[in-house]
């Protein structure tokens, strides 16, 4: 049987993605961000990522159809976004992915976005070796996962108890006046600063803490303890050294991170590690991950950094392993789902 030729939709936050996959082959991945109309608010405001999506939907799949050169009665599915994400945003691309597949009479496969961005990894690196462990890393989620099955059998073993690890970027880049998102800026600005300059809290990782919450984070004290410091010396009327500041934030996000990713392999024996989503393409994690995993024997897989953040190839990607593994399509009456939880892959 040849591979499955997948169309991906994705809305959940403010990227519009769509993506035609066969297989493990990427053919096209259109992204439209309104990012830009985010900026002055420093955040995304859901109101206006649902409207970009409403405007950018049909021009993004028509750029993605030519980009692959395929026609849409080629397709053998549709994979769409169902959660979690804004509710608001979520609904646009639903709606689309509906739209098409009564029009195309295609199976419509409802997915969970998060392990969208575990299963863009395939598109890179092929099929995944099981057990699995992953690092989850966005901008709304931070969780450690062990995977047996992309298609059917996700575990969540650990999550943080408050921000997620791209928050915490995103909240401390306007702390040190920095544009939004954060996480880019925070990467660009540490490489001329000193890690080791300010030494920040690593949260959970306390002998007691790490008892409850070995494979849990944290990330609000840290937020709040850089934005204590910035305060510090702006009332002693002293300069911010922004480039050490972003430097030491950093490492210590890092530091946690990677340091709960070779303890969750080491207890469950995993000798594979994949990391995703938006924080996965920052340089130091992906540095700090390889240096620990490679003392250890474990090899790392992460996507290239471009399909990191949010996008349709993900959906697509997610959706050829649904496909292959037989399960049955959503229902065309499935609702968006928010709080869609990881261990969800299809609707
Ligand atoms: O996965 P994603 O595109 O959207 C969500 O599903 O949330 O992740 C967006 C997050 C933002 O918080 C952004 O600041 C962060 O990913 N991010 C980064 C980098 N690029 C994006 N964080 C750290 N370093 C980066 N290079
Ligand atoms: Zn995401």
């Amino acid at each position: 049987m040849s591979e499955p030729l997948i169309l991906g939709i994705e809305s959940s936050c403010d990227e519009t993605g769509v993506a035609l996959v066969r297989g493990h082959e990427l053919l096209a991945n259109e992204v439209a961000s309104s990012v830009d109309q985010h900026v002055r608010f420093g955040g995304v405001v859901p109101e206006v990522a649902s409207r970009a999506h409403l405007q950018a939907m049909v021009p993004t799949l028509r750029r993605a159809c030519e980009a692959a050169d395929v026609d849409l009665s080629q397709i053998d599915g549709i994979a769409v976004t169902a959660g979690p994400g804004l509710m608001g945003a979520l609904v646009v691309g639903l709606s689309a992915a509906k739209a098409l597949a009564v029009a195309l009479d295609k199976p419509l496969y409802g997915l969970n976005h998060l392990v969208g961005h575990v299963a863009v990894d395939l598109l890179d690196h092929g099929p995944l070796p099981t057990p699995c462990g992953a690092l989850l890393v966005s901008g709304g989620h931070t969780s450690l996962l062990v995977v047996d099955d992309i298609a059917t059998s996700i575990t969540e073993v650990g999550s943080t108890i408050d921000d997620a690890a791209g928050e915490a970027y995103d909240k401390v880049a306007r702390v040190l006046g920095l544009a939004y998102p954060g996480g880019p800026v925070i990467d660009k600005a540490a490489q001329a600063g000193n890690p080791k300059a300010i030494a920040f809290p690593r949260g959970l990782t306390s002998p007691r803490d790490l008892e409850k919450h070995p494979f849990d984070f944290s990330f609000s004290g840290l937020k709040t303890s850089v934005s204590r410091w910035v305060e510090m010396r702006q009332r002693d009327g002293l300069d911010v050294p922004v480039a050490d500041v972003a430097a030491s934030f950093q490492e210590a996000v890092c530091d946690v991170l990677t340091a709960k990713a070779m303890d969750l392999c080491e207890a469950r024996g995993l000798t594979h590690f994949l990391i995703g989503g938006g924080v996965a393409a920052n340089s130091r994690l992906r540095t700090l991950l390889e240096e620990r995993a490679a003392e250890r024997g474990i090899e790392v897989r992460r996507p290239r950094p471009g399909l990191c953040t949010d996008n349709g190839a993900m959906m697509a990607a997610l959706g050829v392993e649904v496909v292959r593994a037989g399960l049955r399509p959503s229902s065309l009456d499935i609702g968006a789902n928010s709080g869609l939880p990881v261990s969800t892959v299809l609707v």
